[in-house]
């Protein structure tokens, strides 16, 4: 039962919950049934039996589901698309895996619990729902996920360059943008952009499920921009990796807050890199103008396309571009020729520019407006419908969510 510490819903609110296990509906009767705050409305069936099961007023939604069986996946998948953007979907699972993940990927849902679920956590899971969904429209965050093909070949300086743009592009619309830095061991966004890293990864890690959005706001850095961004202070000297539910819940949480999210990867591929890949609207890769940067580029296209099976197609972008158009060195020709249709373009080199743009901490544009870098990367990164590029078309066609990152 509540005890005087549970977060309370704040008004007298309907929960809708359906369930066909026995033992989640005693736990949903005794958690919620004695509440006078809470109107409990338990339907004893399988969401996938009750396919046309209504929520009518209800506040929170919860749906217990065995994320194993596709039936059940489809039921709820049908359920998400039938209420849009009404109240909020908190699921209850009995497994969770990545296999798990990618099923619930195209979901808008507002939360996950695993069984066993404790009663604190599904009130605390309800009233969070109930809270940042007071009925408004929501739009899907449109993720934007960079991943080096080598070391050192200007990810963090194109990833936060887009960010920009996207940021400057949405303030006509109040779209807001957060940057992401998943290269926990090396990252430098908030090094280029002159910002304190407030993201406590030990903090989250041991209870990732602690992640709200009060603790979000608490470990934002924001850049006078307007940029937000989530960093961690780098690691150079750790090799562990993390927790993919954190990683999960984090970005589950970014994308429920923010219009853009640019995500800056690291080179080598983690538990939760697929997970953070397969969410993903736009990927690209970037690379060098060099061999062994086409051949890596080139490598990485294969392992992901083979990973990601009907994810998001990978474009690569060839960083640091110099026209030769005599003597020896890569032409564009011959990048196109290695790279086949996963070549979206090139950027130009301007070192000078953008070393002075990290020394100071500052954006490219505020170097030189109109640069050549940015300009150049405003045409890769284009608005799916606007690009020519064909499999950027799909995309735009086939706009997916976004591993968990759903949540509201
Ligand atoms: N278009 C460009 N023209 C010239 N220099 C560039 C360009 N893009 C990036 N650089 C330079 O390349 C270097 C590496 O850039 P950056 O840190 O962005 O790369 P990275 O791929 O994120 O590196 P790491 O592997 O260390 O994370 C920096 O010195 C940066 O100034
Ligand atoms: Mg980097």
């Amino acid at each position: 039962m509540l005890d005087s510490r549970s977060p309370a819903l704040s008004t007298p609110a309907r929960i809708a919950v359906v369930t066909g296990d026995a033992e989640f509906e005693r736990l949903a009767r005794s958690t919620f049934g004695g509440n006078a705050q809470i109107n409990l409305d338990l339907t004893a069936t399988s969401l996938a039996a009750n396919v046309k099961f209504d929520v009518g007023d209800a506040k929170v939604v919860l749906v217990d589901i065995d994320a194993d069986h596709p039936d059940e996946v489809a039921a709820l998948q049908s359920l998400a698309a039938r209420l849009g953007g009404g109240p909020p979907i908190v699921v209850v699972t009995k497994a969770f895996n990545e296999s798990v993940a990618r099923r619930l990927v195209q979901i808008r849902i507002s939360d996950f619990l695993v069984k066993p679920v404790e009663p604190i956590e599904l009130v605390r899971a309800c009233a969070r729902a109930a809270q940042s969904h007071p009925g408004e429209t929501v739009t899907e965050a449109q993720i934007y996920t960079f991943l080096p093909a080598a070391g050192g070949v200007g990810l963090t300086t194109l990833a936060i360059q887009t960010a920009m743009m996207l940021m400057r592009k949405g303030q006509r619309t109040n779209a807001s943008t957060c940057l992401v830095d998943l290269d926990f061991q090396h990252g430098a966004c908030t090094d280029y952009l002159d910002l304190e890293p407030r993201l406590d990864l030990d903090e989250i890690e041991p209870r990732p499920e602690r992640l709200d959005r009060q603790l979000l706001e608490v470990m934002l850095s924001h850049h006078s921009s307007g940029l937000a961004v989530i960093a961690a202070p780098s690691r150079p000297a750790e090799m562990r990796t993390f927790d993919p539910d954190m990683v999960t819940r984090l970005l589950d949480l970014v994308s429920s807050h923010f219009e853009n999210v640019v995500i800056d990867m690291p080179r080598t591929w983690f538990p939760w890199t697929d997970s953070v890949l397969f969410g993903s609207n736009r990927l690209f890769i970037v690379t060098e103008m060099t061999v062994p940067g086409l051949r890596h580029a080139k490598q990485l296209v294969a392992a992901v396309g083979e990973r990601l099976k009907g994810g998001p197609q990978p474009q690569v972008i060839v960083n640091r571009f110099e026209q030769h158009l005599f003597g020896p060195g890569l032409r564009r020709g011959d990048i196109e020729a290695a790279l086949g249709d996963a070549f979206a373009g090139v950027i130009p080199n301007n070192y000078r520019l953008v070393r002075e743009a990290i020394d100071r901490g500052i954006p490219l544009d505020e170097v030189k407006a109109g640069n050549s870098v940015t300009q150049a990367l405003k045409k890769l990164v284009a608005p799916p419908a606007a690009a020519k590029n064909g499999s950027a078309a799909k995309d735009a066609a086939a706009p997916r969510l976004r591993a968990l990152f759903g949540a509201r």
